[in-house]
């Protein structure tokens, strides 16, 4: 079976390909390299033996797009590609609308005219807004909180769409929490640009001495130690949160899955789980809370355990080292 992995050069998209590749399937990358570099091709040759093929095309653009469907017989497509920064989206709204919009509408379209009907997306916990409750399961309300998240949702309301208009597609959202931590040989992993917006590459920075302190977003929330709670997911689990749906995309209509641990912890939990799982000091600093974050957010990942037959594996220590030794591998300068 070959699968086109859109945003494969990526962060999760990266670890998936490793995956499908080791499960034997034939992996097709297509990215525009905007958030990520070609040389993570040569790591992901480096674990598994296999070089995939890869496009460099912008998925915005119709005929690059059409042509990775001319010059191969693709079967399914899981579709990382996208801009994924909140921050960066309410400063620049059209850009992430126009691209996370465009592109996914171009290759579903391209998709079709191809006969190629079998698609999972990346979608993410941020649909959710600010839930009323937690843990979150698939049928809660949907709401969102900044342009990021309504691009998410506009795209699961499109392809929702489509597969009412045809019934030959089989669409899977996969609803990611917060996912972490690198593979296990350190060759990939998360390697924001700049300084990071979100909580574990920041630890990462902070630990190598490249940044002064972490500043935790507040300690007023209603949670156990006042700091914000998030179901973090180890990027492996992830990835074959991404293998058990692709071995059951044979249904027609859409499926909703949400991708996580069902576990919650802390700034602070994460914190001391990274320095004892590294043994290192990260220091940090209490701050006014981040406008947007909410209290809590946690899964209940029973639905993708119960169809999927998928649970996570790897826990918390897992996420910090595994962090951490990409970073001393592959960040060092
Ligand atoms: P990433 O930025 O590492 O990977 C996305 C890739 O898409 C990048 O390599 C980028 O170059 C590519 N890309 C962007 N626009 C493109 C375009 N128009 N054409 C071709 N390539 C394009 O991000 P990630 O963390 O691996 O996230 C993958 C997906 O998962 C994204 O859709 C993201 O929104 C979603 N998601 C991520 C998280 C998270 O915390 N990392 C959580 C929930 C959902
Ligand atoms: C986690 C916790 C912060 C940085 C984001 C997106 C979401 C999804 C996952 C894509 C919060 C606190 C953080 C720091 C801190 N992505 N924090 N100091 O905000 O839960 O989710 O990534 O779909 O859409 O919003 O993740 O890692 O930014 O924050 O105290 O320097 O860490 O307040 O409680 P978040 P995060």
């Amino acid at each position: 079976m070959t699968v086109l992995v859109t945003g494969g050069t990526g962060y999760i998209g990266s670890h998936t390909t490793v995956e499908l590749i080791q499960k034997g399937y034939e992996v097709i990358i297509v990215d525009n390299l905007c958030n990520s570099s070609e040389s993570v091709l040569d790591k992901i040759a480096e674990i598994t033996g296999i070089r995939p093929k890869f496009y460099l095309v912008d998925l915005t653009e119709k005929e690059p797009t059409r042509k990775i469907f001319e010059e191969n017989k693709i079967d399914a497509v899981i579709h990382f590609a996208g801009l994924k920064a909140v921050g960066e989206s309410c400063v620049k709204p059209l850009e992430y609308y126009y691209n996370n919009i465009a592109s996914s509408v171009v290759l579903a379209e391209v998709m079709a005219e191809f006969g190629c009907k079998k698609l999972i997306f990346s979608s993410s916990a941020t649909v959710y807004g600010e839930p009323e409750r937690v843990p979150i399961t698939e049928d809660f309300p949907l709401s969102t909180t900044n342009p990021y998240g309504t691009t998410k949702l506009m795209i699961e309301k499109i392809y929702t769409d489509l597969a009412k208009a045809d019934a030959e597609w089989n669409i899977t959202l996969l609803r990611y929490f917060n996912p972490i931590g690198a593979h296990e040989s350190g060759l990939i992993g998360e390697n924001p640009n700049g300084i990071p917006n979100n909580l574990m590459p920041y630890i990462v920075k902070v630990a190598a001495g490249e940044l002064y302190q972490l500043s935790v977003f507040g300690n007023d929330y209603p949670t156990h130690d006042g700091t914000g709670v998030r179901d973090y997911i180890h990027v492996t689990d992830l990835a074959l949160g991404h293998i058990a749906a692709i071995e059951k995309l044979n249904e027609a209509g859409v499926h909703i899955y949400n991708l996580g641990t069902g576990n919650g912890y802390s700034v602070l939990d994460i914190v001391k789980a990274f320095e004892k799982s590294n043994n290192i000091k990260v220091p940090y600093v209490i701050t006014a809370r981040r406008p947007g974050d909410i209290p809590e957010c946690l899964a209940d990942p029973s639905k993708a355990e119960r169809e999927l037959g998928w649970k996570t594996k790897l826990g918390l220590e897992d996420m910090c080292r595994s962090a951490w030794n990409f970073a001393q591998k592959s960040l060092k300068k």
